[in-house]
């Protein structure tokens, strides 16, 4: 989608406009058509530019660290927001840690450790932003980010304004939350236990090696495509169906962990779309289990 040269000459002030980007150059699956994007340059100023934006009937979407999304391919029908970014984006007081949503999430990991604060150790190797991680509460290796949260802030659609919420109200499921889905989250403040840097990193080097030795690192996904089953693994289901290596076009299941979905070329969202429903179809007749996405799937 194109923004009309009036549009922006009225958000000028609180962003900076990219034309015609291609996000496939901004996924971890290297999938993804055409937009224009919005940097904001300030958080204060979202309020005012999501007031904009539904003035000029732009439709939007805020993309974080690209790791967990399925993007339509060609020209897309809205726009794609970014968040400030600041660097480090993040500072560290007695046992609480203020980071920014846009920061990276295994860097908040490190800067924390180093600052001997822990508890996050399996959080390391998952991809994305902490604003990401927040949202669908990303966890790994028996951790899972929501329980660390103290506070949050967020922009929230429901009353176009810059909120605080409390850790205590939001709840932290497997993979989901209670955020609504038009909320924005900007800010977390996170307790964390103190442990001495060499512990950290020792914990560190064990769920990196794990990782290493059953996922496909190198290679271009959106980490797990489905949710686990309540008491299974959606991998191992796929795996024992024989399905690693089945491939649409070049959208192929990992020949390593076969929850991971990778583009081995030069795969398309519809390739992908296809495979995750001929492997959702596959496992619903085999074991009467319907898998539900964990990637996010956005259409056009
Ligand atoms: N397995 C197979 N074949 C496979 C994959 C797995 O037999 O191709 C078996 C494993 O041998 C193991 C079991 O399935 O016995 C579970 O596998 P794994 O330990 O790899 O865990 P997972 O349930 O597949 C979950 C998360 C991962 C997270 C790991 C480690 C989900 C959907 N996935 O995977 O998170 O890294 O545990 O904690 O919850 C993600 O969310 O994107 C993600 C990668």
């Amino acid at each position: 989608m194109r923004i009309k040269d009036t549009a922006v000459a009225r958000l000028k002030e609180g962003v900076e406009v990219r034309r015609g980007v291609s996000l496939a150059d901004e996924t971890s699956l290297r999938i993804g058509g055409t937009t224009d994007e919005l940097m904001l340059r300030q958080y204060e100023t979202i309020p005012d530019v999501m007031r904009l934006l539904a003035d000029e009937h732009i439709p939007h979407k805020f993309l974080g660290g690209g790791t967990n999304v399925l993007i339509a391919d060609g020209e897309l029908p809205w726009v794609i927001l970014h968040l400030p970014v600041a660097h480090p984006g993040m500072r560290v007081e007695g046992n609480a840690a203020y980071v920014d949503a846009s920061a990276d999430l295994g860097g908040m990991v490190t800067f924390c450790a180093k600052r001997d604060l822990g508890g996050m150790e399996g959080l390391i190797g998952v991809p994305g932003s902490v604003g990401g991680a927040l949202r669908m509460n990303a966890g790994a290796y028996g951790t899972q980010i929501g329980p660390r949260v103290r506070e949050v802030e967020l922009y929230r659609a429901a009353t176009g304004k810059i909120e605080t919420l409390r850790g205590d109200d939001i709840r932290f499921d497997y993979r989901h939350t209670s955020f609504a889905p038009e909320d924005v989250m900007l800010r977390v403040k996170l307790e964390l236990p103190s442990k001495p840097y060499k512990e950290i990193l020792a914990g560190i080097k064990v769920c990196n090696e794990k990782r290493r030795s059953s996922q496909p690192l190198n290679q271009k996904s959106a980490g797990c495509i489905f949710k686990n089953p309540q008491g299974g693994s959606a991998g191992k289901m796929i795996d024992e169906l024989g399905l690693k290596g089945h491939r649409v076009g070049d959208a192929m299941v990992s020949d390593r962990h076969a929850n991971f979905f990778v583009n081995a070329g030069g795969a398309t969202c519809s390739d992908m779309l296809k495979l995750i429903d001929e492997v959702r179809d596959r496992v619903r007749s085999a074991y009467g289990i319907e898998l539900e996405n964990e990637v996010i799937v956005w259409r056009n």
